[in-house]
């Protein structure tokens, strides 16, 4: 693969959105910390050209992340967004003054000169802005393309050298012309064709690992889940046997899951794929126990003990694999992207084991770009457009102490469930749609006798992110039809409802 593009972090909040961005135009982009490269590895790498990201210092500031001024004369054309713009105007000599008096945050006109980046962006356009500081002078040599009522230079360049600066973040959806920005920089400025594939990516990845893992014995704890499953087929792909996963099977999963992913991964794939049923040493964990949270923590420590207990069973370790995907990664805000925290499904990391070192083999992509990857690995489209599951399962969908007959009419009542929706043709209009058994029992009649079992509630929601979301409205057919199946065929459950809370005030769990 040829064409690559450096993102240079310096600590900004949009920065893998910038990533994304170029993506999205089939430009290979690579998200690297200001402090982790050098001038000399971006010579030698061949980038074809190289985006400076914003962030939330002042070029002034000592402690604030600067880059060796001779990235400047390598001849790769740069795009400086926010800080990036700032910090690229300083380096060439031009000034930059704090504004605390007159900051702007949010949409504003842009007034818009001709030139290569701004092809194609009407003469008055709506940008994102967010910063205090401002470029107060271009350097010499460069001219001011763009400017906003609160912003003298709201863009500027020196097209000889195919350096550019945005004081505004075009890689969020509020500029209204971002998207033709980023293009117009790739394709006009860089020079770049737009080849990249998702492909690509694989095949790079894979002999990556291939090279990388050569030798060495990769653990990978397998929950089912997208994120974990993709992990597992390109790690597969690289290293083959290598690559042993574990399969901790708590019970709490939905009807039947456990056994499609061992189909899947062992059945179908062909992996070293090593399933724990543990459902009885979980379940006998959690006799008793009603508090949401201590089930959780429960569940999360008992997961890592059985985890544990069977990477001991496999002798050495090497390196440890995680599906952590890009969203999953919290910068640490300074810059210094390089101290990351990963994010964890079940519980934290395992202790016992030990092991050189972790591979995430997924940390640059997003859940969409995550799941293309899966389907072209040939993981099941159920697999790969699974709707999100939280860690700890049913537990948290089954209110209260869990037993093994609750935890049955639960997983029957949800496959019914999940099945009228996707027979309707309504996974797509719902986020995320499951059944949650309630600790309650109501009265029913069924034929001529009184019938005494545990009130069930369906649950759907529609959201973007999970933070906020709303109740689905689904159609009251389709829930008749559900209701009257789980009372029908369910012995133990006489009385459905549905829940109309959105969140907030309500979580979308019930636990
Ligand atoms: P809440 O209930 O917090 O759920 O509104 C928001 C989203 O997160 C999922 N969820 C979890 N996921 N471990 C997970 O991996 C958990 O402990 C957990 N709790 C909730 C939930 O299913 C929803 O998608």
């Amino acid at each position: 693969m040829n064409e690559k593009i450096l993102v240079l972090d310096f600590g900004g909040q949009y920065n893998q959105l910038i990533a994304r961005r170029v993506r999205e135009q089939r430009v290979y982009a690579e998200i690297k910390p200001y402090n982790k490269i050098t001038c000399e590895d971006i010579k030698s790498t061949g980038y074809k050209g190289i985006i400076f990201t914003g962030g939330p210092n002042s070029v002034y500031d000592e402690k604030s992340p600067h880059f060796d001024p001779k990235v400047l004369d390598l001849g790769i054309p740069i795009l400086g967004i926010c800080y990036g713009a700032q910090l690229l105007a300083f380096m060439a000599g031009g000034e930059v003054t704090g504004a605390a008096h007159k900051s702007e945050y949010g949409n504003t006109a842009l007034y818009a000169e001709d030139c290569a980046l701004f092809e194609g962006v009407p003469k008055t356009s709506s940008c994102f802005m967010s910063h205090t500081d401002y470029v107060s002078e271009v350097p010499q040599g460069f001219t001011v393309i763009a400017t906003t009522k609160n912003c003298p230079v709201a863009a500027f360049m020196d097209e000889s050298k195919g350096l550019y600066g945005v004081q505004f973040h075009p890689e969020v959806t509020h500029t209204e012309y971002g998207k033709a920005i980023i293009h117009n920089f790739l394709f006009r400025v860089c020079g770049c064709v737009g080849e990249w594939k998702m492909e690509d990516f694989i095949e790079r990845t894979a002999e990556q690992y291939k090279e990388e893992l050569k030798g060495k014995k990769v653990l990978l704890a397998l929950s089912g889940g997208v994120d974990s499953s993709v992990a597992a087929a390109l790690l597969y792909k690289a290293i083959g046997d290598n690559l042993i996963c574990v399969f901790v099977d708590h019970g709490l999963l939905r009807k039947d899951e456990g056994d499609f992913v061992e189909n899947t991964f062992k059945g179908e794939f062909g992996m070293n794929f090593v399933r724990v049923n543990a459902e009885e040493r979980f379940l006998s964990k959690l006799a008793g126990i009603t508090e949401p949270e201590q089930k959780r923590k429960i569940i999360g420590e008992e997961f890592i003990r059985v985890f544990e207990e069977e990477a001991k069973k496999l002798g050495k370790i090497d390196v440890l694999a995680q599906g952590t995907i890009y969203p999953d990664i919290i910068e640490s805000g300074k810059g210094d992207s390089a101290v990351i925290k990963s994010h964890h499904n079940v519980g934290g990391l395992p202790e016992v084991i030990s092991f050189e070192s972790i591979v995430e083999p997924l940390s640059d992509l997003f859940k969409d770009e995550v799941r293309e990857v899966g389907l072209k690995l040939g993981l099941p489209k159920a697999l790969v457009f699974r709707q999100p599951f939280p860690g700890p399962g049913l537990a948290v969908r089954v209110i209260g102490e869990i037993t093994k007959e609750k935890l049955k009419l639960n997983k029957e009542a949800d496959a019914i469930f999940r099945e009228e929706v996707e027979k309707a043709g309504l996974e797509g209009s719902t986020n995320q749609f499951f059944a949650v058994l309630a600790d309650m029992k109501s009265v029913g009649v069924m034929g001529d006798a009184r019938t005494y079992g545990y009130t069930l509630a369906l649950r759907a929601v529609t959201t973007d992110d999970f933070m906020t979301a709303e109740w689905t409205r689904l159609p009251y057919d389709v829930l008749e039809k559900a209701s009257n199946r789980i009372t029908n065929e369910i012995k133990g459950i006489t009385r459905v409802v549905y829940d109309i809370t959105s969140k907030p005030p309500a979580t979308v769990e019930w636990e």
